[in-house]
């Protein structure tokens, strides 16, 4: 029998976090900054990149549509070919575990006059793509995809995209999602005529931001949350200008979570992005009681930067999460339900419907990770419910991320209050965050780096 190995994390109840530490660049502007580079007149250098798995899967993509894309650590350079450098590839784009690559790809290629065939791994390949295909096909691509048995209405990885000869449409969005409008955005530019997006909440809105910095023709109607792209007389290219990436705060959460749980923690994440359609996280833990001071000290590419410091000063308490608080900390619900799961109280999360597919169910793998650790927890249609254990110490254990890095990165915060081990798989954290465990270690955590070697 063969040995197989992988690397784990052990956590184990943790000392208090001290320091100051950064972060990898931002997954959501690392995707743009390589994408939307590739559409400009001239190479673009990047500066502070994130070089998660997802990033890369959007690099290789472009790669294999013919732009030349270097990286060398967090500094990248992009030869911007404008929409209409862009090549049929060889084979299939393979977006990896990464939702925002395949759906903004999908937007990109419904403007190209080729065919292209987009594929994922097994998380993604579960995830729905009805509803990017439905606006394209009414701009007039050809989206098609695989049907999942029990529901036929449903649009699976892989998709074929065949572009070219769109025209503008009007579009109410079903649902807030960056993905769905930067899409929509980038089918728009190569569209015949105007286009216009509405959504019924303010998703993340860095494609405005970053396009409107490199020149396109967008405008962007705030109070109504409304995007109107209009690309008539306009030359179908960005303007290469150097772009930075500030510090991811969906992995920042991680560690601020971390330090508002165990007590004595004391710690400071630098140059870390601080746009406020991503900063519920600082709210609700501000609301649980937490001591958090944010400084702004930079703007970047229209992107405000700055620093977080958290202090421990004791028990958390619960708190509820749902509305516009709920979208504007999507991401960072895996690490706000350990905060909940150690707090005094109970704690509710509803409107969060959207978690049910992301990389994985993440209500579900929420739900079944609380309640290894002996949490108490109840999933609702949109949401769930957990009562805090009040500071009683979770039991340990092996945590199951289903694929899902941010699932792996709650158990391992979760672990640091535990007085068992927790072992964490290392494999899907690297889609976001390689260097978390390292980053724990260096602030003092409870982890350890190791090989599991079985059979
Ligand atoms: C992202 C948008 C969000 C977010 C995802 C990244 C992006 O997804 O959850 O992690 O970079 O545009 P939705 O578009 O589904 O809201």
């Amino acid at each position: 029998m063969t040995s197989t190995y992988q690397e784990i994390l052990r956590i184990g109840r943790s000392p208090a976090l001290r320091g100051v530490c950064s972060v990898p660049g931002d997954k959501s502007i690392s995707h743009r900054a390589l994408l939307f580079g590739a559409l400009c007149d001239g190479p673009v250098e990047i500066d502070g990149l994130g070089l998660g798995g997802d990033n890369i899967s959007t690099a290789n993509a472009l790669r294999a549509l013919g732009v030349s894309v270097y990286v060398a650590g967090p500094s990248a350079r992009v030869e911007g070919v404008g929409f209409a450098g862009l090549r049929e590839a060889a084979g299939a784009l393979d977006c990896g575990n990464s939702g925002t690559t395949m759906r903004l790809f999908c937007g990109l290629l419904a403007g190209c006059p080729f065919e292209s065939t987009l594929t994922g791994d097994p998380s993604l390949s579960r995830r729905p793509m009805g509803r990017v295909a439905t606006p394209l096909r009414l701009m007039g691509a050809r989206v098609q995809g695989h049907s999942d048995p029990g529901r036929p209405e449903s649009l699976l990885p892989p998709l074929v995209v065949a572009g070219g000869n769109l025209h503008g449409i009007d579009y109410q969005l079903p649902v807030a999602s960056a993905q769905l409008k930067s899409a929509l955005v980038l089918a728009g530019l190569r569209a015949s005529g105007r286009t216009t997006i509405e959504e019924p909440g303010l998703s993340r809105d860095h494609t405005e931001r970053m396009l409107r910095f490199l020149g396109a023709p967008i405008r962007v109607d705030l109070v109504h949350r409304r995007i109107e792209v209009d690309p008539v007389g306009w030359n179908g290219r960005l303007t290469a200008a150097p772009v930075g990436v500030p510090g991811d705060l969906s992995s920042a959460a991680f560690l601020l979570v971390a330090a508002a749980v165990v007590p004595g923690s004391d710690i400071t994440v630098e140059h870390v992005g601080l746009n406020s359609t991503r900063t519920g996280v600082i709210d609700v833990l501000r609301a649980m009681s937490a001591n958090i001071e944010v400084v702004q000290t930079a703007e970047v590419m229209g992107e405000p930067v700055g620093y977080v410091r958290v202090r421990w000063v004791g028990p958390l308490r619960g708190t509820e999460i749902t509305g516009e608080l709920a979208l504007r900390s999507i991401d960072e619900i895996p690490a706000l339900a350990i905060a909940c799961a150690l707090a005094s109280g109970r704690s509710g999360f509803s409107d969060i419907g959207e978690l049910r597919v992301k990389e994985s169910d993440r209500i579900a793998s929420i739900a079944r990770e609380l309640k290894r650790a002996g949490i108490e927890v109840e999933q609702t249609t949109g949401g769930f419910v957990v009562v805090g254990s009040g500071g009683l110490p979770p039991k340990g254990g092996r945590v199951l991320p289903d694929g899902d890095h941010r699932i792996a990165m709650a158990g391992a915060v979760l672990g640091l209050l535990s007085n068992d081990e927790t072992i964490v798989p290392s494999k899907d954290i690297a889609t976001s965050f390689p260097t978390f465990g390292e980053i724990l270690q260096a602030l003092g955590g409870g982890v350890k780096r190791d090989i599991e070697v079985t059979g």
